[in-house]
């Protein structure tokens, strides 16, 4: 029998994780079927349990399912233990399901593909929610020189600073205490821009030849994207790489073979662009 995959979600209907496996399946010749599944609010662990029960080989996870299906899982990574939260499951040899967070190495693979460094580099994180504590840990691996947390809640980027303060040198921050501060690297992870919204920053925030990465994206540039090209951002990069590399990496761990994710990242751009 085809090997079943899917991702749970609620919404669902607008995952491209379903195209996105579809061409990895056909580029490395593996023999795999992967659908979406709408799944109640309530009803996760149910879902989950129905879906190995039925002899299902991976899960992909998305909103609002990650913090169930880290408690779902039987074994966690450690990237996953420290995101608190998990974006695929595995069924193991063993019979036990494996959790995994691949979104933050998905996100640092899609800047390494775009010739972005991070060693050394003087980071600025925008948010403290779920999405940036999911990819916090693969970033830190990197070794910036220092990563500054900035939250409208500044106690929630101070919990994530003493989490996770042992892996690089740390700092979190109001948006008002960014003035006179300056960056190489400015990551947009808060979900402000889904409603349009940018957080207050002050114009001279980008050193020279600094880069800017938004987590979210869409078929127009983001707010956050806008901004930083007209406050002197040299490159600039949306999170629909991101969304390729941590579809890569699930499938990785599931078939043990790494596809191609630049073709992918063009053929989604291109149909983005068509939807406009
Ligand atoms: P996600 O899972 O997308 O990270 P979340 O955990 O609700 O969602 O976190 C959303 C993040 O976006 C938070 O950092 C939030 O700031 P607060 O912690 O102060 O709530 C941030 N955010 C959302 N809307 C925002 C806005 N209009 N301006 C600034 N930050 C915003």
């Amino acid at each position: 029998m085809t090997d079943q995959y899917a991702v749970f979600g609620n919404p669902i209907n607008h995952s491209k994780s379903p195209a996105i496996h579809k061409q990895f399946a056909e580029q490395t010749g593996q023999d795999l079927h992967y659908a979406k599944q709408l799944v109640a609010e309530d009803g996760f662990a149910t879902a989950a349990q129905t879906f190995f029960a039925q002899g299902g080989k991976g899960l992909n996870i998305t909103v609002p399912f990650k913090i169930d299906a880290y408690s779902f899982a039987q074994e966690l990574t450690p990237r996953a233990r420290r995101a608190g939260a998990v974006n695929t499951l595995a069924l193991r040899a063993d019979g036990k399901i494996l959790g995994d967070n691949t979104d933050g190495i998905g996100m640092v693979h899609d800047m390494h593909n775009l010739g972005w460094d991070i060693q050394d580099k003087r980071v600025l994180i925008l948010g403290a929610g779920g999405a940036v504590r999911g990819i916090l840990q693969p970033l830190l691996e990197e070794r910036p020189a220092q990563v500054v947390i900035a939250n409208r809640t500044l106690s929630k980027a101070q919990e994530l600073v003493a989490e996770f303060h042992d892996l690089a040198d740390m700092k979190a921050c109001e948006f008002s205490q960014l003035a006179g501060e300056q960056f190489d690297l400015v990551i947009n992870g808060t979900s402000a821009s889904l409603n349009g919204d940018l957080p207050p920053l002050p114009a001279q925030l980008l050193k020279p030849g600094a880069s800017c990465y938004d987590m979210m994206y869409g078929a127009e540039p983001t707010v956050f994207l806008t901004w930083a090209e007209q406050n002197g951002a040299a490159k600039l990069a949306d999170g629909l790489g991101m969304l390729v590399g941590q579809a890569a990496e699930a499938f990785y761990l599931w078939r043990d073979i790494r596809p191609e994710v630049i073709p992918v990242i063009t053929a989604l751009r291109r149909q983005l662009g068509e939807k406009k």
